[in-house]
C-alpha cells in the first residue's frame, strides 16, 4: 500500500466511496459465491428420518433417502459439494470403532445412494474413529493413551472404504501424525489416485465442536479431551508446521478447523503456502449465531452473510458450513 501525496483530509474522504450503492459494489473486494460452500450434513440409520438436532436448530440428522434430497437441493443451489458426518447410537459403537471399516456402514450406503443420482456433487468424507468408538475417540486406544501409527493403519483401511462407496474428497479429521502420507499411498495402491485429500491440517482441541458432539452421538460418549492430538488453541508457528507436512506428504488441500475464532491461522496458511485452503464454521459456530439470532439479539441472516464473507476475506478458498444451502438461498441462487 502506497501512501498517497493526495491522502489526506479534507482533500481525501474515504466515505467518497461509500456514499451509494453502485461505487459500493464497484470497490467491493471480496465476493461469497455458492462455489465457495460445502455443505456439511449429518446421517442417521433409517429410512424418511429427518431428527432435529436441539444444539443446532435447523440442522436434522438425515437418512439417507434424505441425504439424496439435499444432495438434490444442493445441485439446484449451485452447492459443488457437500461433507458427510455420520451419527451412530451407543449400541453400534466399540471400542475400536469396526463400524468405520464396514462397506454397508451408513457413510458407505449414503455415499453410493448419492452418487448413483446425483453422480456431479462432490462428495466429502471424514475420516476418524470418533464417530464409531465407544470412548469416543479419534484413534484407538491403549492403556489410556490414543496411540498414533497403529490408528493411522486403520484410518487408511477407513479411507480406502470410502473411496470404493464413492467418495471423492477424503478429509482426515483425526490429527494422527503421517495418517495423509500413508492414506495417499493407501488410496493409491487400490487405483483411487484420482480422489483428493483435503487434510484437517490446524485442527484445534475446541469448544466450538459441543453440538456436533451430540449431532453424532458422542456427546456422553467421550473420556477425557483431545488434547494429545488436537492443537492447542495458543499456538499459531505450529499450524504452519502441521500444514507443511501434511502438504509434503500429498495433501491437495488443507483445512483450518474451527474458524472464526482462527482467521488469523486462514490467512497465516494461505499466505505463507498458497495451496487451496478451507475453513470449518463448525457446530458451535453455527450455534452461536442460531442462538443469538433466535433471541433477537442479533439478525441472523445478515451475521451468517457476514460470517462466511469474514472467511473469504482471509484468505479461505472456501468453507464447510451447516449455512450453506441458506446462504446460497440468500445468494440467489
Ligand atoms: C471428529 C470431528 C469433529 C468435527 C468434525 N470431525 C469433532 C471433534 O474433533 O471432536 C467437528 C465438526 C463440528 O463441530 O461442526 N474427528
Amino acid at each position: 500500500m502506497k501512501n498517497h501525496p493526495l491522502s489526506r483530509f479534507p482533500a481525501m474522504r474515504m466515505r467518497r466511496l461509500r456514499r451509494t450503492d453502485w461505487s459500493r459494489r464497484l470497490i467491493r473486494e471480496t465476493v461469497l459465491s455458492p462455489d465457495d460452500l460445502i455443505w456439511a450434513l449429518i446421517l442417521k440409520d433409517g429410512d424418511g428420518v429427518r431428527e432435529p438436532v436441539e444444539a443446532m436448530p435447523g440442522v436434522c440428522r438425515l437418512s439417507p433417502d434424505e441425504a439424496l434430497k439435499a444432495a438434490q437441493e444442493a445441485k439446484a443451489l449451485g452447492l459443488p459439494a457437500l461433507a458427510l458426518f455420520p451419527h451412530t447410537d451407543a449400541e453400534g459403537r466399540t471400542p475400536e470403532g469396526d463400524a468405520a471399516l464396514d462397506p454397508d456402514n451408513l457413510m458407505c450406503r449414503t455415499a453410493r445412494a448419492i452418487k448413483d443420482a446425483v453422480p456431479e456433487i462432490g462428495l466429502m468424507a471424514d475420516v476418524a474413529l470418533d464417530p464409531y468408538t465407544d470412548h469416543g475417540h479419534d484413534g484407538l486406544v491403549r492403556e489410556g493413551e490414543i496411540v498414533n501409527d497403529e490408528t493411522v493403519d486403520v484410518l487408511v483401511r477407513q479411507s480406502v472404504n470410502q473411496a470404493r462407496a464413492g467418495f471423492d474428497i477424503i478429509a482426515p479429521s483425526d490429527m494422527m501424525d503421517g495418517r495423509v502420507g500413508a492414506i495417499r499411498a493407501g488410496l493409491d495402491a487400490e487405483g483411487f489416485d484420482h480422489v483428493q485429500i483435503m487434510a484437517y491440517a490446524a485442527k484445534y482441541a475446541s469448544a466450538f465442536y459441543g453440538p456436533y458432539r451430540e449431532a453424532i452421538g458422542a456427546a456422553g460418549v467421550l473420556k477425557g479431551d483431545k488434547r494429545t492430538y488436537q492443537m492447542d488453541p495458543s499456538n499459531a508457528e505450529e499450524a504452519l508446521r502441521e500444514v507443511a507436512l501434511d502438504l509434503a506428504e500429498g495433501a491437495d488441500s488443507v483445512m483450518v478447523k474451527p474458524g472464526m475464532a482462527y482467521l488469523d491461522i486462514v490467512r497465516r496458511v494461505k499466505d505463507a503456502f498458497g495451496a487451496p485452503t478451507f475453513a470449518f464454521q463448525v457446530s458451535g459456530e453455527y450455534a452461536m449465531i442460531k442462538a443469538a439470532a433466535a433471541n433477537g439479539w442479533i439478525d441472523g441472516e445478515r451475521a451468517m452473510m457476514e460470517s462466511l464473507l469474514a472467511f473469504k476475506r482471509a484468505g479461505a478458498d472456501g468453507v464447510i458450513t451447516y449455512f450453506a444451502p441458506d446462504a446460497a438461498r440468500r445468494l440467489g441462487a
